[in-house]
């Protein structure tokens, strides 16, 4: 499967290096932006003139960025499950090319597609793809492997194998080669190694949830003091984990496993892999998912083209918006996490479901609402609706789940777009996540089918993941 993969990348590159000039049309999370960034800095390499579009989603209204012209184009990170689309558009088979691992919806037209699902990889995203395209357009191309592991992990792929498998793993080891990435097998399974004091490290971390420490920065801090850790730099500020010497990381990670132990718990999911970018000089861009936060702040509050000059080396300007934008988004997600929670969800018999109308934007809705999926019932799916500021007659809705549920048979992306077809709009995504844009007046019709259909799929488990 694999070689069936590498061979349509290469063919894919065939195309590529044939075209006179490239739109690339992207998505505007990380893997989007990873995505645009390894194929345009590819493009140019050969000198072939590249023009960049960021969309946060294809659908009608977007379609009409995408240009009537001579250029070959390129989707990359969406595409698959909007062919439709790509058809009404008038575009021909000959000038698309997508390069994408959402589930893919044929439409009629042929389009040529290098989607890792396809070959049986769940665990690929686009940026991987597009990787592999880079690679085989030029091998010289594996400077760009680092920025494809960043698109990975931002896309979650690491997270239920606690590392990347299969082909995105390989990526990795070209970024090792390369000498732009340091893999650490077992490290800690958390966020905010690179930025986070360690006890908020821990404390906001809950996978595992550790009895004492997660959601609990005073016990987190208390436990970490307790084992005699050094948690302040001489001038007076926090550590950070990846600064704590290795010993006492040790002493850290035996007396939480046995924290776990102690409480009936598995430390299964204590470790994780880690891919670090010891190249950086900026912390929150120093391993691959902070990087990818620090992206997909950019690309959630409208200015993609930030991040991608972050992914082209731009530490100065760039990055100063970034940070920026980055302490919005911390706050915003913050904001929005307590809103679910405070608010309250409306559980019906298979999902649970919040509006929040106008107070949080439709691209970050996602986001809260996984979050808040794990605090709230985790047998069932969560849906979350948001008034589009720029168009009063659409909801946006987002959908999210966690393994155990997808195990027993849950698809999300299927639910979701059985659904839009009987209400109408456009949705997509993968089993774990997906989201839709829905006529505002059937908002409640919307949620009843997509609760059928999710009784459908509880009383038939699902097999593979995708
Ligand atoms: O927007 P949200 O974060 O909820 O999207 C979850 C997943 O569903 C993403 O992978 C996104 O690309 C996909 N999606 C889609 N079609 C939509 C909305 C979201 O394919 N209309």
């Amino acid at each position: 499967m694999i070689m069936d993969l590498l061979s349509d990348a290469e063919a894919a590159a065939g195309l590529v290096a044939e075209a006179g000039e490239v739109t690339l049309v992207s998505h505007i999370d990380a893997d989007g932006i990873c995505s645009e960034a390894i194929l345009s800095l590819a493009l140019e390499r050969r000198g072939i003139p590249v023009h960049p579009i960021f969309v946060r989603q294809l659908e009608p209204m977007t379609m009409g960025t995408v240009p009537k012209d001579r250029s070959f184009k390129i989707f990359t990170d969406l595409g698959s499950g909007q062919q439709n689309l790509l058809a009404e558009h008038g575009l021909s088979e000959d000038e698309v090319l997508i390069l994408d691992h959402h589930v893919s919806q044929p439409a009629g037209k042929s389009y040529r597609e290098v989607n890792a699902l396809n070959y049986g990889h769940g665990k690929l995203a686009a940026s991987g793809v597009a990787y592999l395209v880079a690679r085989a357009l030029d091998p010289k191309n594996t400077d760009l492997a680092k920025l494809a592991v960043i698109g990975n992990v931002g896309d979650m792929m690491a997270r239920t194998d606690l590392g990347l498998i299969g082909p995105s793993r390989e990526i990795a080891e070209d970024g090792v080669r390369h000498g732009s990435i340091e893999v650490v097998k077992k490290d800690l399974n958390c966020f905010g190694i690179s930025t986070r004091p360690v006890h908020l490290c821990l404390a906001y971390s809950d996978d595992p949830f550790v009895p004492g420490v997660t959601s609990n920065p005073n016990g987190a801090l208390q436990f970490l003091q307790r084992l005699g850790v050094n948690l302040k730099h001489p001038s007076g500020r926090w550590l950070v984990w990846e600064e704590i010497p290795i010993e006492e990381k040790r002493r850290v990670i035996s007396a939480l496993a046995q924290q776990l132990l102690s409480h009936g718990r598995s430390p299964d999911r204590l470790l994780a892999e880690a891919y670090l970018f010891p190249g950086e000089t900026q912390r929150p861009l120093r391993n691959a998912s902070e990087f990818a936060t620090v992206l997909n702040a950019c690309g959630r509050w409208a200015k993609p083209t930030v991040g991608a000059r972050i992914c082209r080396g731009d530490r100065g300007i760039a990055f100063r918006e970034a940070e920026r934008m980055l302490t919005h988004h911390r706050g915003m997600i913050r904001d929005l996490l307590q809103f679910i929670l405070e608010k309250g969800v409306t559980e019906i018999s298979h999902l649970q479901h919040i509006h929040v109308g106008d107070r949080f934007p439709d691209t970050i809705i996602g986001i809260g609402a996984g979050m808040a999926l794990s605090r709230l019932n985790r047998r069932k799916p969560i849906l979350i609706m948001a008034e589009m500021s720029d168009d009063p007659l659409i909801t946006k809705v987002s959908m999210r789940t966690n393994e155990e549920m997808v195990k027993g048979g849950t698809d999300l992306q299927q639910a979701i777009v059985d659904a839009t077809s009987e209400v109408g709009g456009s949705g997509g995504g993968h089993r774990i996540a997906a989201g839709a844009y829905i006529p505002r007046e059937l908002e409640e019709r919307f949620i009843h089918c997509v609760n059928r259909r999710l009784e459908c799929q509880n009383a038939r488990p699902g097999q593979d993941h995708r």
